[in-house]
């Protein structure tokens, strides 16, 4: 039985859930919340789409009944509070940390053998947060950032280019947050370098677009992005559950890659089964580098704040 669970029923968790159903290669999708009925009412509204949208994918919903996610392959956590105008990611911690680890204790309790995947943030300060709460290997537990972050960046680039994003070819480094790292020189399209394409300029302005472009959707509507977060996550499930060995950039502990230890940062990884198969150790120029450094202390510095809040 191929069985996942996604815990936070709300936008972010709801579309993954929704896009994972539509994909048609699980069994059975389990929602939780802990706001009662919500996780039944968007469960039975997906499943009600199954005749609509042709998958037969069994999608459910419980008020906190960990026990029905029992025997999930993989885990996807997205519970938490989104960010609001003028909060910035790092905002966050103080509610979605003491969150997480009553989420991580039960999800664990009753899938100990599942490869999670966390989605809230601070990403990757709750990804620390989530790994130290579980006792797991750090190639088990991590965190989706990275396949948005290029996704934003692929659909920036498309735009101006007027090329299907799909042949964009694209990776990104470092925290989600300002200080991310996007990488020019491992951008092509259909393996054309992008600088062959692009004026400096022009690429540079969508660099910084890409890295503000999760709280341009903030500005916009109130709350953060659910629909390319949630097909991010769902797109992870897929490639571990189906052992595809994808390519993505995704949160993940470091220890010596890059010179940068016990930090969790996003980098290129191959997932399959297993969870993070590989972490692909690409090499970096010096101002890359150096962007990377900033980035981790950037991560580090939050995580301290973690540390600070004596959870563990
Ligand atoms: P939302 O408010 O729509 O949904 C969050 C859900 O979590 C709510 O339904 C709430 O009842 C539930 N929840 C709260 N405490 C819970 C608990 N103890 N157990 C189970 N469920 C609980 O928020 P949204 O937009 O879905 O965002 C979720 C999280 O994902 C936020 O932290 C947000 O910042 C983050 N996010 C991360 C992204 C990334 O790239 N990693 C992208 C977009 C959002
Ligand atoms: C995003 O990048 C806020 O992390 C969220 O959309």
């Amino acid at each position: 039985m191929k069985k996942v669970t996604v815990v936070g029923a709300g936008n972010v968790g709801a579309t993954c859930a929704d896009v994972l159903a539509q994909k048609n290669f699980l069994d059975e999708v389990v929602l939780i919340d802990i706001k009662e009925g919500f996780a039944e009412g968007k469960a039975l509204d997906i499943w009600q789409a199954a005749a609509i949208n042709h998958f037969d994918t069994r999608v459910v919903g419980y008020t906190n009944d960990y026990s029905k996610t029992a025997g999930s392959e993989v885990v996807v956590i997205t519970s938490g509070l989104p960010r609001k105008p003028g909060m910035s990611r790092d905002d966050l911690i103080s509610v979605n940390a003491k969150i997480m680890m009553d989420v991580v204790g039960n999800v664990i309790k009753y899938s100990p053998d599942a490869i999670v995947i966390v989605v809230s943030n601070p990403l990757d300060v709750m990804t620390y947060a989530a790994h130290k709460a579980s006792g797991k290997s750090h190639l088990k537990i991590f965190g989706m950032a990275g396949i948005l972050d290029t996704a934003r960046y692929k659909a920036f680039l498309a735009t101006e280019l007027n090329v299907a994003p799909n042949s964009i070819q694209a990776l990104l480094m470092g925290g989600h947050g300002d200080t991310m790292v996007p990488l020019p020189r491992y951008t092509t399209v259909a393996g054309i370098p992008v600088t062959q394409l692009i004026a400096e300029d022009k690429l540079n302005a969508i660099i910084e677009r890409t890295k503000g472009g999760g709280g341009e959707i903030v500005k916009l509507l109130g709350t953060s992005a659910w629909y390319a977060p949630g097909a991010a996550a769902a797109q992870m499930v897929e490639s571990i559950v189906n052992n595809q060995n994808h390519v993505f950039p995704v949160c993940v502990q470091l220890n010596g890659e890059w010179g940068q230890n016990d930090v969790y940062l996003g980098a290129p990884v191959r997932l399959g089964r297993n969870g993070i198969e590989e972490i692909i150790n690409i090499d970096l120029n010096e101002k890359e580098m150096s962007d990377l450094v900033t980035s981790s202390a950037a991560v580090k510095s939050v995580m301290d704040v973690f540390d600070g809040m004596n959870l563990i």
